[in-house]
Formats: C-alpha cells, structure tokens, sequence
C-alpha cells in the first residue's frame, strides 16, 4: 500500500528502529518505548526473534503500532504479514519490492538513497520514502536540496540520526519523522534497563517537527 498520507506510523516524530536478540525482551521494551509517548515501533528482520518480537509486541502491548523493517526480499513480506506487521519498511528498494509494497494491504514506506531512487518511488505512487542511510548520503543538507524541486517527496530519514541532529532533521520541510536506533541502545535492552528507554523515548517524544 502506498503510503500518502500521514497515518498511526507517522503518529510520533520519532519511530525506534529496535534490533531484538531475544523475544522475552520485546513487550517489555515496546512498553517503554510507549511510556516515553512514542507510538511506532519498527522491528528489523535482522534477527531470528525478530518476527516472534513482533508477535509478542501485538500480543502483550496494545496501543502501539508495530512496523517490520529491513525488509529485502520479496518473501519476506508474507513473513511480516503474517507476523502482525502493521507496515513495511526497506533500507532500499529494487522494483520488484517496490511493486510488492503496492501491492501489500498495509502501509510501506520504501528506502532510497538518491534522487533518482526517490523519483522512481514517487511515480509508483508512494509520497513518504526512507532516507537512507541518511548520514552517509547526505544528510540534511541532501534532503533540504530536494525540497524546491520535489517539494511533494516527504522522507523519514534513518541510519545516522541520533539525538544530536534529529531536531535539525526535523525541522525540514520535507521530512514528517525520523527514525534510529538511539532510543533504544543494544546494551540498554541487553541490561533490561527499560527506565532509560523510557527516559530516551520521552525526551525523542518531545522533539517537534516542521508539520505539528
Ligand atoms: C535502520 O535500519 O534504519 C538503521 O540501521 C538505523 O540506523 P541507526 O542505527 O544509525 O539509527
């Protein structure tokens, strides 16, 4: 489904990239991320729990919306479906996953990395892409470049941003969220330390973007 319009995924200016080693870990940690006010969630198909994680979140958190990302193959998207996932996500997007994106019943938000990339998203319809990965392709000044001539592109960029840039990315015309994984840090899921997650998450949660 080609996502047009802004929806529950783009519900907070921040949505949590979450690499999860063990299922036990998931609910407690989209819990934390909820408590901090963030509301999307995208697991990453770069782990073996990652779709049981996704079970476990829609299963034992209600109220958030959980997105399956990394999404690289075609076979992968029954997976995710099956699974629960709420939307897809892809880190880029060769055509014959774009045109399954289309045609999946929830909303994708595909990856591209240029400018060409991104108009051959937005002429198959889809008007919010996945920058990245976003530090290492330009950044913000890549994406502040794009904003006269494809002024209807909007971008969630990922992979770079932290808590340090993501106000300046956010402040752009053309970006309605980012994303990364500084809100919930490998060794803080590792410890069980969900307190700072929700401290992340609630200072992510209050960062405001360009469109509120
Ligand atoms: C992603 O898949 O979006 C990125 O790996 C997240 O990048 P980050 O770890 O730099 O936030």
């Amino acid at each position: 489904m080609r996502l047009s319009d802004p929806s529950n995924l783009l519900a907070s200016p921040v949505i949590p990239v979450l690499v999860i080693e063990r299922v036990a870990d998931a609910a407690p940690l989209a819990r934390a991320l909820l408590a901090g006010g963030l509301r999307t969630v995208e697991v990453t198909l770069r782990t073996a729990a990652a779709l049981d994680a996704v079970r476990a979140i829609i299963a034992e958190v209600p109220g958030i919306v959980v997105g399956v990302g990394t999404v690289t193959k075609v076979s992968e998207i029954g997976r995710a479906l099956d699974a629960g996932a709420q939307f897809l996500v892809s880190p880029g997007t060769p055509r014959e996953l774009a045109e399954a994106f289309a045609d999946a019943p929830v909303p994708a938000m595909p990856g591209c990395a240029t400018t060409s990339e991104a108009m051959a998203l937005a002429a198959l319809g889809f008007s919010v892409l996945k920058f990245f990965p976003a530090e290492v392709s330009g950044g913000i000044r890549w994406l502040n470049a794009l904003v006269e001539p494809l002024p209807d592109i909007r971008f969630c960029p990922t992979g770079g941003v932290n808590a340090d840039n993501a106000e300046v990315y956010l402040a752009l015309a053309n970006v309605v969220a980012v994303g990364g994984s500084w809100v919930a840090p490998a060794e803080a899921i590792a410890a069980g330390d969900f307190a700072r997650i929700t401290a992340l998450a609630q200072t992510a949660a209050r960062l405001t973007r360009r469109a509120d």
